[in-house]
Order: structure tokens, then sequence, then C-alpha cells
């Protein structure tokens, strides 16, 4: 038997009881290319997986079924393809009794639609692929090649079956389909949710009150191609004809798929069971689902691209990880970050700016260009500081970046795009109550850079917490004290932080109080 490589290792055990079924680790290879054969299967017990998930099995058979064409795309961490191969009934049932002939440990699920639209059917399935074996069911509502890859680009939508990512965004369906499974077989059932649509947290809340073993954030995601814009009718892939839409994975959707299993976790509450899928790919990735909810963790396309092996390294990173900031067992992170992420409505907002470190700088101008801020200036450093850094050995640049710190809001953009470590940091203080004394609004910004005549938009009100007098200095058309914000919510809004400057943040007409004497 090929093998492919490493094998199983002790490391690689991370135990889990759920649903009945004993978890090596919650690992998972997700349903896909890494999952059709037998061979597959068993490697991917070799290597140490706690789960397997069978390639999509269709019945009646897969209307949609055309040979692979995957392309990844490594500089931009995204994995895509259209054209795929699923599985027959008779197919998914050789390679499920197949592989639990070949395998001893790891758990297979099988991953399974009925394109008829009666629930039956998904019970018929079901009751087959507990017979041949599977330890469990893995219902596909998220599959958005078939189905949604017709709804999104075909006309007429009247006629064809309603599968995967479409049929996965409809809740009472979901249920249903799920609640009947459960009734017609023994093994647990599990639902793989789509993440189209935005629709997975409505769908996983009356899906988890089934009682089902667990809910999966979802699977790839439909995407406009890259596109050659020299030839339009190009494709990706070779060997195919026409351009298409593309199935995304891989590392560029972890954002999304964290937030879809954290907003997954704050719906169901602590007691459903989450497989996180979308863009793990080492110990890091898997750390931070753990952190927002989930209980396993599935990974397609790093398989594709690594093969099974990778695992031990990931699940030893870690547990490095967990040792070093105190967790006995991966359940322990669980949940952390669903608790710790605050609404935008109540994040701290500290006064502070950007601080340049002069003698790094290399003159490069990059942190001048952002269009969002006018507070850094190039400047001569003046033939004396080059002299006598010249004669301390020191070698600077001619120019240097000048911050006018009244002008910066502390937003971190500067940073980000100096190429000289730590040469712009943010530094915390009462910069601008105390050091310039310098309210940031829009319009003296403009002021000073000369538009003077460019006051205030008609339809926003502005106002200073100090009363008139700084009015007055600013010209100001009218303005209203600090106390009187407190009745006027509608009317404006202050920034977090006390700063000295505050800015208006609705349509809404200027309030004179006592007038700008
Ligand atoms: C080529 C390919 C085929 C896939 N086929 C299936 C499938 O048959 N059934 C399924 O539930 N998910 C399928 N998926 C989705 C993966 O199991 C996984 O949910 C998704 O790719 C996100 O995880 P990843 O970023 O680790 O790949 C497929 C993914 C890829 C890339
Ligand atoms: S932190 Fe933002 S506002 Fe301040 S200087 Fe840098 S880019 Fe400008
Ligand atoms: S980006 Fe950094 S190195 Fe370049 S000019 Fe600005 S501060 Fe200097």
């Amino acid at each position: 038997m090929r093998v492919k490589t490493s094998p199983t290792d002790a490391a690689t055990l991370m135990e889990v009881e759920h649903a009945g079924l004993r978890f090596r680790n919650p690992f998972m290879v997700g349903s896909g290319p890494t999952s059709k054969t037998v061979a597959q299967l068993v490697d991917a017990e070799r290597c140490g997986w706690g789960a397997t998930s069978i390639k999509l099995v269709i019945d009646p058979p897969p209307y949609i079924n055309k040979e692979p064409r995957y392309r990844w795309f490594e500089k931009e961490q995204f994995h895509i393809f259209t054209s795929e191969k699923r599985l027959n009934l008779d197919e998914g049932l050789r390679l499920t009794e197949g592989g639990r002939k070949h395998t001893k440990e790891i758990i297979i699920l099988a991953n399974i639609t009925y394109s008829g639209s009666d629930a039956e059917g998904w019970v018929e399935m079901g009751r087959k692929f507990e017979a041949a074996g599977a330890h469990a069911l893995e219902l596909n509502m998220c599959c958005p090649n078939m189905s949604f890859n017709l709804d999104i680009a075909a006309e007429d939508g009247t006629k064809r079956p309603c599968s995967g990512a479409s049929l996965g965004q409809h809740p009472e369906a979901v249920a249903h389909i799920t609640r009947e499974v459960m009734k017609g077989v023994r093994i647990p059932v599990f639902v793989k949710l789509t993440g189209e649509g935005g629709s997975a947290p409505k769908v996983a809340k009356p899906t988890i009150t089934t009682g089902c073993a667990g809910i999966g954030n979802g699977g790839t995601r439909l995407g406009v191609p890259p596109i050659d814009l020299y030839d339009l009718k190009k494709n990706l892939y070779g060997l195919q004809d026409e351009v298409s839409m593309g199935c995304y994975s891989g590392p560029w959707m972890r954002p999304l798929a964290l937030r879809d299993v954290y907003e997954i976790r704050k719906t169901i509450g602590a007691e459903g069971t989450i497989i996180g899928f979308g863009g793990v790919h080492n110990w890091k990735s898997a750390a931070e689902m753990f952190l927002v909810g989930a209980d396993f963790i599935g990974i397609c396309t790093e398989t594709m691209v690594r093969g099974f092996g990778f695992l031990p390294e990931l699940i030893k990173g870690l547990k490095r990880y967990m040792k070093d900031v105190g967790f006995s067992h991966h359940r322990e992170m669980r949940d952390i970050l669903v608790r710790e992420i605050v609404t935008a409505d109540r994040v701290t907002i500290r006064d502070g700016l950007a601080v340049i470190d002069e003698e790094k700088c290399i003159g490069c101008r990059k942190c001048e260009l952002p269009a969002h801020c006018y507070a850094i200036t190039m400047e001569d450093r003046g033939a004396e500081e080059l002299a006598a850094a010249k004669t301390a050995g020191r070698k600077l640049s001619r120019q240097v970046a000048k911050l006018e710190g009244a002008d910066c809001c502390a937003c971190n953009t500067c940073i980000d795009v100096c190429p000289v470590p730590e040469c712009i940091t943010l530094a915390k203080g009462d910069y601008h109550r105390e050091k310039y004394n310098s309210p940031l609004i829009a319009s003296e910004l403009d002021r000073k850079h000369g538009y003077a005549e460019a006051d205030m938009p008609p339809a926003v009100a502005s106002f200073v917490t100090d009363g008139g007098a700084k009015a007055a200095r600013l010209g100001m058309p009218g303005t209203f004290s600090a106390d009187l914000l407190q009745d006027a919510p509608k009317v404006a809004y202050v920034t977090q932080g006390g700063n000295d400057h505050a800015q208006a943040c609705a349509p809404a007409p200027v309030i004179s109080v006592g007038g700008a004497s």
C-alpha cells in the first residue's frame, strides 16, 4: 500500500469523546478531493487524523459531475475550483465499507446530499450509510457549486434541484430534514451549513435544537475567478474552455470563517457542538478556531496542498501553545474570544498619536502618502544635523518624516506602510489636550491647509466642548456646550475618550447656544 506521509505518532493524541464516538483528536479531513478513496482514508489515519468526511455523495446521481480542475494561488493563499467529481450512491457506500474495513481508529463521516425534494430520500440515504458502517452522517447543506452556482449564474431557476448552499439557507427545511434523518438512523448526524448569504447562524439555531450531533460552519464560497483582462474568454485552468464562477477556500477565508463560527456559537449557546471549517493550516489558525467557539476543526485545502502529514507538526505547535498559556485541554480554549469580542460601540479609544524615530527614518516618503492623513510631511534634515551624524559615523537620509501631532488621530496606517521596523510607533497620552491643544476637527484641518471658505457642511452640526471662546477662534457658525449634548443625542456625538476634539456624526442642524462671543 502506498503511504504518502509520515506514520501516526502518539503526539497526535488529543482525545475527544462526542456523541458516543471516540476521536483521537478534534481534527477532521474536510470532505473533498482528499477523502474519495480508501487509500486516502488509510493515509489520513496513518497521519493521525481524528476523523475524515468522505467526498460528497449525491443521490439521485450527481446532476453536475465533471473531471476536477483546481488552482492553488500560493501568494494570495486561496484555492479555487469549478469543475469537480462527486460520488454516486454506490461509490459512496463502497468507499465507506472499504474505509471501515481498512482503518481502525479514524472516524468516518458520510457527507451526503439527497437532491430530490422529499425528506424521505435523505432518510433512505442515511440508513444505507449507517448499514455500510459510517460512524456518522454529515448532511451537506453547503456545496455552492451545484444548484447554488446555477442560482447565481443561470437564467431560469424554476426546474432544477435545490441542494447544498441553495437548500442550506432555509432554516425550516434544514431543521426538518435533520430531524427526519435523526429519526431514521441511530448514528450521530452532523449538518454542514453554508457561509453563503450570511445564513449560517440563523439556520444553525433551529438545526441544533433538533438535538443533532453538531453544526459545521461552511464549505467553499462562490466567487468570480481572477480574470485575464486581455483575453476575457481565457480561464484559469487549462483543458477547460469557458470562464466559470469558482469555489474559493483556504487561508484567505479564515477571517470570514472565524466570524461564522463566532456568530454560530453566540447564536446556539455553549451546549451545541461546532465543526469549524475554513482556512485552518497551522497551529495558530487552529487555536483561533477553538477560541471563537469550535469543538472540532475541518481542514481540506491544506491537505490538497501539503498532504496529510502536517498534522503532527500542527498538533505539536498547538500543544506547546496550550502549555505556554496554561490550558490542559483544547476544550478550555473554546469560546474565550467569544466572551472577549465587544461590539463596535463599546470599544474604548485612547488618546495618543504616532511618534517617528527620526534616527531610524530613511526618508522613503511612504508615510506621507496615505490620503486620509495630512499629519506627516517630509523635511530636509539640514546640513548641521547631517554633518554631526557623519562625524559620529552614522548615515542619515537627507530627508526625514516630521509629524504634526495635532493632525494625527493615531489611526496606525503610517506604522504599517513604513518599511523600517519600529520607526513609527503609537504613543498613548493626552497629546491633543496638553501638548498641542488643538481639536482634530475636519473643518479646522481644511482651514489649516488654506481652505478657509470650506467652513461647515451645511447639514452637519459641529461643536466644541469649552464653550464659545474656541468656536469664535475657529470661526464656527454656532456651538453648544458639552452638557447640552446629553439632551441632544440625535444631534451630535462626542468621540469616546474625552478628547478635546469632537465630531458630528449625523446630519443635523447647527444649534446656536449663547452665541460665539
Ligand atoms: C476541491 C474541493 C472540494 C470540496 N468538496 C466538498 C464536498 O464534497 N463536500 C463538502 O462538504 N465540502 C467540500 N469541500 C469544502 C471543504 O470540505 C471545506 O469545508 C472548505 O474547503 C473550507 O475549508 P478549507 O479552507 O480548509 O479548505 C470541498 C473543498 C474543496 C477545495
Ligand atoms: S497614525 Fe494615522 S493619522 Fe497619525 S500620522 Fe500615522 S497615518 Fe497619519
Ligand atoms: S515611512 Fe518610515 S522610513 Fe519612510 S519616510 Fe516615513 S518614517 Fe521615514
